[in-house]
Formats: C-alpha cells, sequence, structure tokens
C-alpha cells in the first residue's frame, strides 16, 4: 500500500524499505557522498585509531532521519576493520541487557546503539563506566551487605545516533570523544547519489532525470532513493523503463510532489498554520492536534525540511509561516487570507489604504 502524501516521510516506510536501505548503503567513507567535513574528521579520527590499534574514540552522531547515521556507523566498523553490534534505545530494557551485550563485545569492537536518547535511566547508569573507564559495576547482594564488584571489558566504541541531540542527558553527551551533525544534502550530492543508487538497482536515468529527482529530495537520501524507485515504477509502466527529466517530471506530478519538494502532509501543514491560524504563532500541539499526527512526528519529520526552506519560522510563542509559504501555496491556487499581527505591531502602510497621509 502507498499512501501517497506520506511519500516524502524521511523515515523509513516499512520492512521492505529497510532491506532496500541496506543494500544500497555505502560500505566505506570514500563512497559515502557528502557530508564533506563530517568525513574529514571521522576519516582522521578513525585512521589514528586503526594506527595506534587501538579502540576509537566513541561517537555520535545526530541529525533529522534518513541522511545517514546508521550507515555512517556501518562504515565506521568497516574503517576500523572491526565487528558492529545493533542495538536501540528502546529495546534495550534493562541494565543486565546491556551488560550482557558489553560482556559479549570484542575488543575494538563496535557497538551502535539507535536512539540513544530514548536509553532508560538505569540502563544509562551502566553505560558511564562502561565507556569512560570500560568498566562494569555489578552489585552482589541485597540489604547491608551488598556490595558492588568492578568487571573490566575490552576496550570498545559506541556510535550512538539521535533525531534528538538536545533530548540526551549530559553526562552521556559528555562521554563522547566525538560529536557530529549530518546536515541536509545540497543538490549536486544528492542527484550523486541517485546516480549511484540507479546504478546499483540498474535503472537507466539521464543526468537531467537525476537532477530533477534530486530537486525533490527533501535533502534526504532516504528520500531521493525512494522517489527513483516510484519513478522507475512509473517509467516501466508508462514509457520502457527509461528515467529522464520529463519522464521524471510527469512521474512526481503523478505522486503530487510540487517543484519544491512538498508533499500533501508538508502543504497541508503550511495550509493549517495559514488558513486556520492566521500565518501563526502556533503551537507544535494544535498543529499536531489539526494533522493528527503527533507532536514529536511534526517537530522531527516535517518541520526540519520546511525550516531549511525557510517557508517556517519558529519563535517562541509557536510555529509561524513565512511569506515564502503564503507565496508558494498561493501559486498553487490555495486561499490566502490575511495574517493576524503579533500583539503590539503596527500595521504596514499598505495595508491602510483608508489613509493617504503616512502614520508619523
Ligand atoms: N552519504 C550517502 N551516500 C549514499 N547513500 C546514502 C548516504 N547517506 C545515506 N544514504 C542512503 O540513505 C538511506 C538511509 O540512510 P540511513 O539508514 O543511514 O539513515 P539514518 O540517518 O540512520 O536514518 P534514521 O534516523 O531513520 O535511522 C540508506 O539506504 C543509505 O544507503
Ligand atoms: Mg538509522
Amino acid at each position: 500500500m502507498t499512501d501517497i502524501s506520506r511519500i516524502l516521510t524521511p523515515e523509513a516506510e516499512d520492512d521492505t524499505e529497510v532491506v532496500v536501505d541496506r543494500s544500497l548503503r555505502p560500505h566505506s567513507l570514500d563512497e559515502y557522498i557528502g557530508q564533506r567535513d563530517l568525513k574529514a574528521n571521522l576519516s582522521v579520527l578513525l585512521t589514528a585509531a586503526r594506527q595506534r590499534g587501538d579502540a576509537a574514540d566513541h561517537v555520535l552522531l545526530h541529525g533529522p532521519p534518513g541522511l545517514g547515521k546508521t550507515t555512517l556507523a556501518t562504515i565506521v566498523a568497516h574503517e576500523l576493520g572491526a565487528n558492529i553490534r545493533y542495538a536501540s534505545g528502546p529495546a534495550i530494557e534493562r541494565a543486565g541487557d546491556l551488560a550482557a551485550i558489553l560482556t559479549s563485545l570484542d575488543e575494538r569492537d563496535v557497538l551502535f546503539i539507535d536512539e540513544i536518547h530514548r536509553l532508560n535511566r538505569a540502563v544509562e547508569e551502566i553505560l558511564y563506566p562502561a565507556m569512560e573507564d570500560f568498566a562494569l559495576d555489578v552489585m552482589i547482594g541485597k540489604g547491608p551487605s551488598a556490595r558492588s564488584l568492578r568487571l573490566s571489558l575490552k576496550p570498545f566504541t559506541i556510535v550512538g545516533a539521535t533525531t534528538r541531540a538536545g533530548r540526551i542527558s549530559s553526562p552521556l553527551r559528555d562521554r563522547f570523544g566525538a560529536t557530529y551533525r549530518l546536515d541536509f544534502y545540497e543538490i549536486p550530492d544528492l542527484t550523486a547519489i541517485v546516480e549511484r543508487s540507479a546504478r546499483l538497482l540498474g535503472v537507466e536515468l539521464s543526468k537531467d532525470g537525476a537532477v530533477a529527482i534530486a530537486r525533490r529530495g527533501r535533502g534526504t537520501p532516504r528520500v531521493v532513493n525512494r522517489l527513483l524507485r516510484r519513478v522507475r515504477d512509473y517509467a516501466q509502466i508508462h514509457g520502457d523503463g527509461r528515467v529522464d527529466a520529463v519522464m521524471a517530471d510527469r512521474a512526481l506530478a503523478a505522486l503530487e510532489i510540487d517543484h519544491e519538494g512538498l508533499d500533501g502532509t508538508d502543504r497541508k501543514l503550511l495550509a493549517a498554520i495559514i488558513q486556520k491560524f492566521g500565518s501563526g504563532p502556533v503551537g507544535v500541539q494544535a498543529l499536531a492536534a489539526v494533522l493528527a499526527e503527533e507532536p514529536e512526528t511534526v517537530e522531527d519529520v516535517y518541520e526540519p525540511f520546511l525550516l531549511r526552506l525557510g517557508f517556517l519560522d519558529r519563535s517562541p510563542q509557536g510555529r509561524i509561516a513565512t511569506d515564502a509559504a503564503r507565496n508558494h501555496l498561493a501559486k498553487l491556487g490555495y486561499e490566502i487570507p490575511a495574517p493576524r499581527r503579533p500583539d503590539g505591531e503596527q500595521p504596514p502602510l499598505w495595508e491602510n489604504p483608508g489613509s493617504d497621509t503616512p502614520a508619523r
């Protein structure tokens, strides 16, 4: 089932997509496209650790979904010539679960913890000495005779990933030797990613076709890879399977993705702010209620790209739809009521046609 309003969501859609993600994943830092500064810094860290024969420093990766955090974790292990274990914050329920994982790691192994901001408190406390001293503190016995025993672990590297750096407690954050932020990708990098994926999937894709897809990819590799697959299907049914700009444009129009790369949900979100809340400010709770989404989803999934496009502003009072957003929707034929002005702001002159003497 394809809900076209969700086609641009940067989160993995389902298990099939997780499998496709994996098959398209670059394996080495050289194959990884874009994020140049991050790559340069990470390369120094990994090369130095490898030369010394030490476990690399713990690495924290943060940024919006679908930009390549899990991919980078895999690359870290590959570049170190080490094994990687995958875990995720919410899946490690008890301190004992984490202790079991930690004691099973080999020297210089990589432990990837996805959604690390969702580790619970008791589990997090096991992690502190483990990260700092490669030590595991175990309590034996109960009551007054209880005592703690320190076991030593083999040196290892934690790669943590999160979409919400702000949710990580500061003691945990401080234990990472390096923190990298992933940013949305520019069009040339996204174009290169689409071209690489097309090669791997055996899709015949022209340069202008790749650019057309990259433009609508909201800066996100997972999204461009998904669009490529949808466009390939369309080209197979409505053409001879080859994808050029004309074919890509037709396919993307059929998916209701506009030329700024917004899908139905993005437009619904902006239209809600503009039409129901006088262009804002409106709190994220109210906005989420109108869209029947969780506030977290609105903040993590929809807002980052709209903020980056300059269609949305955040103020202490809430979200504001910008003039750029109003113009974009106006061009698409949406009704655009006058914005509600924040209290105390003077009306601009052009909104006061009754008076021909300028105020003051
Ligand atoms: N720099 C890149 N070059 C080529 N492909 C990339 C790059 N970054 C990501 N990808 C592709 O994008 C897809 C999504 O990447 P990945 O799963 O690593 O994202 P993520 O940041 O972990 O997302 P989430 O927050 O949802 O876990 C993968 O299929 C990967 O192949
Ligand atoms: Mg991931």
